[in-house]
C-alpha cells in the first residue's frame, strides 16, 4: 500500500509517500518551511501561512513522486493532518488531500497531527516498539502519554499553560531572538554559564505529571527588567538557566511518568525534542535507571509529512479503513484522546 502523507496545521508544507511494502517504508519527503516569511512579523501570521501552503503543495507532490519514481496513479490512500492547528492551513491540506483522493478514486485518512509527532520515532532505523510513554512537547502542546498501540493513546499529564515551545518562543522574544525562538535560545544558551541566574523549577513537586511554564517566562521577563541594560553575557546566562530549569521539569516528569507506567521506553517527540541538553540531560538520566529513550531523526522532530504518512499507514494496517474521498472538515481543537 502506498500512502501519500500531507501536513499543513501551521508553518510547515509537508509532503511525503510511505509505502507498507516489504522493503518499503519513507520513499520520498520533501518539506518547505515558512520560517524566512514570517521573521519579519515575529511570529505566524495564519493568512499568510495558508496562502503559501496553496503555492507549495503541488510543486512539493511533483517533487515526492519524482524523488520515488512513483506515479499519482500507485497511490492508494491520501493521508493528512485533520488538526490540530490554524484552521485556514488545515483547510488548504484537507482540502487539497481529499480533492486529490476523489481524483484517484482511493480513501482519504484524516490524522491528528500530535499522533503523527508520538509515531514519529518509528520512522528511525531503530524503532521503539509498543508499548511506550511518549513526551510529546511541541510548540503548542505539552503532553506526557501512555501510547499503547497505534490510536491507543492515554494522557498522563499535561501542561496547564504554556506549551514548552511556546515558552521557549515567548522567552526568547524578550531576550531580543528571532521566531522561531527554540533554537535561537538554545544556541544563546551555549554561552551562558550554570547557576549564574537562579530560576523557579514550576511544578517540580507538584507530586502530578502536569507541567506549568508560564510563570517561568514572567520570571525571566523580571530578571531582564531588573539587568537593564542587559550585557551579552547577562543574556546567555538568562538563557541557560531557562534552558535548565524548563530541561530539569521535562526530564524530572518525564522519568516519572515512565516509572509509574511500569514501562521501560521513553519516546520524546515534538519541535523541542529537537533541543540539544534535553536530549543530553534525558540520555544520562535514563540510563541511570535503565529506561530506553527515542528520539525521532532531526528532520521529523519538527512538523513534516512524512509522520503524517506514516501515521495513516499504520491506521490502515491496524484495519480502519480510511473514509470515502470527499466531504470534510478539519478540526483546529482537537484533543488527542478523542477520536
Ligand atoms: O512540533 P513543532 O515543529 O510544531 C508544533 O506542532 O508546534 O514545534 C515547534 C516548536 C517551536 O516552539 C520551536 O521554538 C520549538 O519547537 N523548537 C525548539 C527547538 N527546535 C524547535 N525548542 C527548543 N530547542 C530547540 N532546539
Ligand atoms: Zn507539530
Amino acid at each position: 500500500m502506498l500512502v501519500l502523507g500531507i501536513e499543513s496545521s501551521c508553518d510547515e508544507t509537508g509532503m511525503a509517500l510511505y509505502s507498507t511494502a516489504a522493503g518499503g517504508g519513507l520513499l520520498a519527503h520533501a518539506l518547505h518551511s515558512q520560517v524566512r516569511m514570517h521573521q519579519e512579523y515575529g511570529g505566524v501570521v495564519p493568512e499568510l501561512a495558508s496562502r503559501d501552503h496553496i503555492r507549495r503543495v503541488v510543486p512539493l507532490l511533483r517533487q515526492v513522486l519524482a524523488d520515488s519514481g512513483r506515479s499519482l496513479a500507485a497511490i492508494d490512500a491520501v493521508a493528512y493532518t485533520q488538526g490540530p492547528g490554524l484552521a485556514g492551513a488545515l483547510l488548504v491540506g484537507a482540502a487539497f488531500a481529499e480533492a486529490l483522493a476523489t481524483a484517484l478514486e482511493v480513501p482519504s485518512v484524516p490524522v491528528h497531527h500530535l499522533e503523527g509527532h508520538l509515531l514519529s520515532p518509528l520512522l528511525s532505523p531503530r524503532p521503539p516498539r509498543f508499548p511506550f510513554v511518549a513526551l510529546l512537547v511541541s510548540g503548542g502542546h505539552s503532553q506526557l502519554m501512555r501510547v499503547i498501540g497505534v490510536g491507543q493513546y492515554e494522557l498522563m499529564g499535561e501542561t496547564l499553560d504554556d506549551a514548552a515551545g511556546e515558552a521557549f518562543d515567548k522567552t526568547a522574544k524578550l531576550l531580543g531572538l528571532d521566531y522561531p525562538g527554540g533554537p535561537a535560545l538554545a544556541a544563546l544558551a551555549e554561552a551562558g554559564r550554570p547557576d549564574v541566574v537562579k530560576l523557579p523549577r514550576p511544578m517540580l513537586k507538584s507530586g502530578d505529571l502536569n507541567f506549568s511554564f508560564s510563570g517561568l517566562k514572567t520570571a525571566v521577563l523580571t530578571r531582564v527588567r531588573e539587568l537593564a541594560p542587559i550585557s551579552e553575557q547577562q543574556r546567555a546566562d538568562i538563557a541557560r538557566a531557562f534552558q535548565d530549569a524548563i530541561v530539569e521539569v521535562l526530564v524530572s516528569k518525564s522519568l516519572r511518568a515512565v516509572a509509574m507506567s511500569g514501562l521501560k521506553q521513553l519516546v520524546v517527540a515534538g519541535g523541542v525534542g529537537a533541543n540539544a541538553e534535553l536530549r543530553r540531560q534525558l540520555d544520562a538520566h535514563a540510563g541511570r535507571a535503565r529506561i530506553a529513550v527515542f528520539y525521532p531523526e532531526f528532520e521529523f522532530c519538527t512538523d513534516n509529512g512524512a509522520m503524517i504518512a506514516l501515521a495513516g499507514a499504520l491506521r490502515l494496517q491496524a484495519g480502519q479503513s480510511g473514509k470515502p474521498a470527499g466531504a470534510f472538515a478539519v478540526r483546529p481543537r482537537w484533543p488527542l484522546t478523542c477520536s
